[in-house]
């Protein structure tokens, strides 16, 4: 495989357990003659060797910003723009904080403000660091601001917890850098009838806060939608995923934007427009507390249950349909139902002003609603398609294969 024969990547090391994997990561990517140059930041040098870094890439190992020496050669201004890519793995909750916050503190942080390349961040801390709301506001901010991210994987941890936090295993993280260079390519030679397309995909439950501590949420569990941004993005597709809080894992060479609220989340997709796909799989609340409390509603003794008062969501899927400049060319939508499964689904598709429905019925005895498989009629303004129980991912190809047949 030669399809990064000739890149060059600027590796950036932060300070993470992980940080003994890149050696593996550069030995992949040379292996494909794609050039790496390292900038070792100094908790990073804790874990792996200037020395090791140095031998495996076959040129300098950058860390300290004021060095002459390094100025001399190449400054940091060009250091940052010499490269088709920037990479960031490990990428600790502290590296993406400050990439968040734009601070420049040292020559690794200064290089990632002053590139004008694409970065590609691969997440590595503790499941908890990962999952504090401050690592995921940072995240959502980078995504929004087009940082590609891949994983991070869910498993056993250094540090004996289990869940979303390892750094992505280095053949993944080298098809992600694989996808952002040669996108086409990344697809091994297959057809890529949705290159050049912008998909944007939204997926999984809605938190609606009642106070800090409680909220109304669904069982969704975004495999559905998750698997549909990963299939549009096999087909070539460019896709932003805005995904609710769920426990799947981001899907690779897709750049997920993570939000809780339904408003977040049609924030998140009118800030990712244009595009000319656009596929609702989210199942949004239709209703938030209308003023969420500030601190925890605390028990009474002897008094009434608080009263909780409902106010409607926005329908992103009717906002993203609504007729304008900025219409995708494909609007699809979902409709779960429990009753009257393909009235109901036809009348939402003339409601909601979207292109396409996917009708499914999430009738508990389906097992459908978080569950790994999916019965669903594809309805169109030609009529409607039955389509067999599938695995979730499986209707994803599907559908992916019919916007790809139908955008053609
Ligand atoms: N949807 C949305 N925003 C909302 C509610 C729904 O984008 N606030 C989208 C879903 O992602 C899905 C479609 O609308 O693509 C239909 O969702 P569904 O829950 O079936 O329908 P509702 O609009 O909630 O209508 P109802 O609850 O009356 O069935």
């Amino acid at each position: 495989m030669r399809d990064l024969a000739g890149k060059r990547v600027l590796l950036i090391v932060p300070g993470g357990i992980a940080a003994f994997k890149i050696p593996e990561l550069i030995r992949l990517l040379r292996g494909r003659d794609c050039g790496v140059t390292c900038v070792l930041t100094q908790s990073g040098a804790q874990f792996v060797t200037k020395l090791t870094l140095q031998a495996l890439t076959e040129t300098t190992v950058y860390s300290d910003l004021f060095s002459l020496t390094d100025e001399n050669e190449m400054g940091h201004i060009q250091l940052s723009r010499s490269a088709d890519l920037v990479v960031v793995a490990p990428a600790t909750a502290n590296i993406l904080a400050k990439m968040a916050a734009g601070i420049g503190d040292d020559l690794a942080t200064t290089l990632l403000l002053a590139t004008d390349k694409p970065v590609l961040a691969a997440p590595a801390m503790n499941v908890r660091m990962w999952l504090h709301a401050a690592t995921q506001a940072n995240m959502a901010l980078l995504a929004a601001r087009g940082v590609a991210v891949v994983g991070p994987d869910e498993g056993a941890m250094a540090c004996n917890e289990y869940g979303p936090g390892r750094m992505s295993e280095p053949p993944a993280i080298v098809e992600a850098i694989e996808a952002l260079l040669s996108p086409s390519r990344a697809l091994n030679g297959k057809h890529a009838p949705l290159a050049g397309k912008h998909a944007i995909v939204t997926s999984g439950p809605t938190h609606e806060p009642i106070d800090p501590l409680r909220y109304i949420a669904n069982r969704s569990s975004g495999r559905q939608g998750h698997a549909i941004a990963a299939s549009l993005a096999a087909l070539g597709a460019r896709v932003t995923l805005v995904s609710g809080p769920v426990s799947v894992p981001d899907p690779r060479g897709v750049t997920v934007v993570h939000v809780e609220s339904a408003r977040q989340m049609l924030a998140a997709c009118q800030d990712a427009l244009p595009a000319e796909i656009a596929v609702c799989a989210a199942a949004v609340a239709d209703w938030r507390v209308a003023s969420a409390a500030s601190g925890k509603i605390k028990k009474t003794p002897g008094a009434a249950p608080p009263t909780l008062e409902l106010v409607p969501n926005p329908d992103i899927l009717a906002t993203l349909a609504a007729p304008g400049p900025r219409r995708p060319a494909l609007v699809v939508g979902f409709a779960a139902e429990t009753d009257d499964l393909m009235a109901n689904a036809q009348a939402k598709r003339v409601r909601k002003g979207c292109d396409w429905i996917v009708a499914n019925d999430v009738s508990p005895e389906t097992g459908i609603m978080g569950g790994v498989e999916n019965a669903v009629h594809l309805i169109t303004a030609d009529g409607v398609e039955d389509w067999p129980r599938l695995a979730k991912d499986e209707v994803a190809r599907r559908l992916a294969a019919r916007i790809a047949e139908a955008l053609g």
